[in-house]
């Protein structure tokens, strides 16, 4: 029970919060005739929020993030550690931290060989993006490989290029005009393809059709390809074995860069530690967020291949031929430690493995749930799985909005939280997405399942 002095003073927190905080992505407007949610602690799985009411976090952290779960002491401490140590100095120097990291994240991708540190997913991409119109500007002088392809669907960011690299129109609406030389490709997204077609009879036309592209704009403007392994919050699409293989050969035949968004599937997320380890395809960089500190501190990166780099090695008196980009906190020390530690666990913990067992085991449980009528199709790899509601099956029309936030609220109130997303159009929000911890056990999976069972179960006869 608490008493009256903590229910006086969380009123007190919901008023300021109200008064004050403007919540990413939110119409406050919610507000008038609900409280904002709070979260005060969360131990593992298991989140509270500032009633004491206690929930599984199906979300990591509603944004796929906290891999490692709640409550990491060691994390805290390497943070606390290094930040007595050495507070702050800037990214044009290295530090014993910063350098540690750097040469960890190569070990778990030996294909790569360079670490450039940002702060978040957006600014990652951002600054490859730089990075590769650069590469190209001083390797070729009578060519202008400037433009960037991205698939509909994926999500790259909030910044102006990441934006603008993003497939979700509704993402973008009211912030026009975006940044020029972005070029937008079909999804691979089976469930609806977009050739009205079946795999594995379709000839995986939607990777073709980059080649099209390429041809379309021409080859001497095309640089480079962004994608997501699995694509996450444009509705958990997995492709099929071979599309990455024929988007592999389409960009060496054009020499076009290829650019992995790992920011969700990476650091287990998928059961593999890279989500593009499910695939036969060797990109060129690598960009990381959310999973490579679990959240715990704000810290991300592009990793890149030595030709790149090398790139950018360029005579001293050369004032312009470096990467000129710069941003004041990434890799400090004390980031790095956090995200070292984090790391850390996920190895010594196995957690790569769990997520692939307790992925399979969520997976194949509610694949059942594809008997009702109103659920298109269940799909997902490790711990990132989606739902896709629809009105029926016949015409996959999606669910309307107020279904799935009936669900939703009733998979709350079971005890549960998941994650919703935005589909194609604008405002329609059918898929909801289970991705939990990697740690989760397979108590917390089950109470999982039965929650939206219930959730579904309700929706469905309605
Ligand atoms: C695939 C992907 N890339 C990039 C980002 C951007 O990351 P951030 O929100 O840290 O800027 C996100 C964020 O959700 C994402 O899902």
């Amino acid at each position: 029970m608490q008493n009256k002095t903590t229910l006086l003073s969380n009123m007190e927190l919901i008023d300021m919060d109200k008064k004050h905080l403007w919540h990413h992505i939110t119409n406050h407007s919610k507000f008038q005739h609900e409280d904002p949610q709070i979260i005060v602690e969360g131990k593992g799985c298991i989140i509270k929020d500032i009633h004491g009411k206690e929930y599984i976090d199906a979300s990591s952290g509603g944004v796929w993030a906290v891999n490692v779960g709640y409550g990491r002491k060691t994390i805290a401490d390497s943070v606390s550690e290094q930040l007595v140590k050495l507070g702050f100095f800037a990214p044009t120097v290295g530090n014993p931290a910063s350098i540690r990291l750097a040469q960890k994240v190569i070990s778990i991708l030996p294909d790569f060989q360079k670490v450039f540190y940002s702060n978040t997913g957006s600014e990652a991409n951002e600054k490859a993006f730089k990075m590769v119109r650069q590469y190209f500007r001083l390797k070729y002088k009578n060519k202008d490989k400037y433009k960037i392809v991205s698939r509909l669907r994926d999500y790259h960011g909030s910044t102006f290029a990441a934006l603008s690299a993003t497939g979700q129109p509704e993402r973008k609406l009211g912030f026009e005009p975006l940044v020029p030389g972005f070029l937008e490709m079909s999804p691979c997204y089976c469930y609806r393809c977009p050739y009205n077609k079946k795999y594995p009879d379709c000839n995986i036309d939607c990777a073709l059709e980059l080649e099209n592209i390429i041809k379309k704009e021409g080859e001497d403007t095309v640089g480079a390809i962004i994608v997501e392994p699995i694509t996450s919050g444009g509705g958990i699409l997995v492709p099929p074995k071979e599309y990455f293989k024929v988007l592999q050969e389409i960009c060496d035949k054009y020499e076009v860069l290829m650019m992995m968004d790992e920011v969700v599937n990476g650091f287990g997320r998928t059961g593999k530690m890279f989500g593009h380890y499910h695939f036969d395809v060797k990109p060129d960089i690598v960009t990381i967020a959310k999973g490579f500190t679990s959240g715990y501190v704000p810290l991300s990166a592009f990793v890149a291949k030595q030709f790149l780099f090398d790139q950018f090695i360029t005579d001293e008196a050369d004032k312009m031929g470096y990467f000129r980009d710069i941003s004041t906190f990434p890799g400090s020390a004390a980031m790095s430690a956090g995200a070292l530690e984090n790391i850390n666990i996920i190895e010594r913990e196995n957690l790569v493995e769990n997520s692939e067992k307790m992925g399979n085991y969520l997976l194949s449980n509610m694949k059942e749930f594809e008997s009702f009528e109103i659920v298109g199709e269940v799909r997902g790899k490790g711990l990132l799985i989606g739902i896709e509601f629809v009105e029926d099956k016949k015409t996959k029309l999606p669910a309307k909005e107020t279904i799935i936030s009936e669900i939703i609220t009733e998979i709350n109130k079971q005890g549960v939280l998941v994650g919703k997303m935005t589909r194609s159009m604008i405002n329609q929000n059918n898929v909801i997405f289970i991705a939990p911890p990697l740690i989760i056990t397979k108590e917390e999976a089950d109470k999982i399942i039965a929650s939206i069972r219930i959730a579904i179960e309700k929706a469905n006869t309605m």
